[in-house]
């Protein structure tokens, strides 16, 4: 089936299987590996895009349902060299170590303050539950995300 799909601002015409995942169709046909592949179950996070600036698991939601949508993933978070804030606001906090979880993470993080840009730290953790980290032991990355929201909310 033959479908198109605004993925990080530019249109494709791609043919998918109906049982294909968004996030093969992502990371196999489009190349954009900045997704990761974790437990395909629903269950770590680390597939997590956003359609139409909502959170997904990647992993269980097929491309079909993408279609005439529009998806951000981590390569679309930056504008060109510049990193968006959340993504400097992580380096500068130290909020990842090997990475694996980090594109989930920072699009979780983006959607919940484009929600809500001024959250509590419990409003974080909440957010980002559902994207697990093995690693930093989340504090670093709560206290980034509350870093960012202050710097999004300074920026004119
Ligand atoms: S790979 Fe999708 S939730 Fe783990
Ligand atoms: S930095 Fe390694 S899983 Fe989060």
């Amino acid at each position: 089936m033959r479908i198109s799909v605004t993925v990080n601002g530019r249109l494709h015409h791609l043919d998918v299987r109906p049982e294909r995942t968004l996030l093969e169709l992502l990371r196999e046909d489009l190349g954009l590996t900045g997704t990761k592949h974790g437990c395909d179950s629903g269950e770590c996070g680390a597939c997590t895009v956003l359609l139409d600036g909502k959170p997904v698991n990647s992993c269980l939601t097929l491309a079909l349902a993408a279609r005439d949508r529009e998806v951000t993933t981590i390569e679309g978070l930056s504008e060109g060299e510049a990193l968006h804030p959340l993504q400097q606001a992580f380096v500068d906090h130290s909020a990842l170590q090997c990475g694996f979880c980090g594109s989930g993470m920072l699009l979780t993080a983006k959607a919940l303050l484009d929600e809500n840009p001024s959250p509590t730290r419990e409003e974080v953790r909440r957010a980002l539950a559902g994207t697990l980290c093995r690693c930093t032991g989340y504090v670093p990355i709560v206290d980034a995300v509350m870093d960012a929201a202050n710097r999004l909310r300074e920026t004119p």
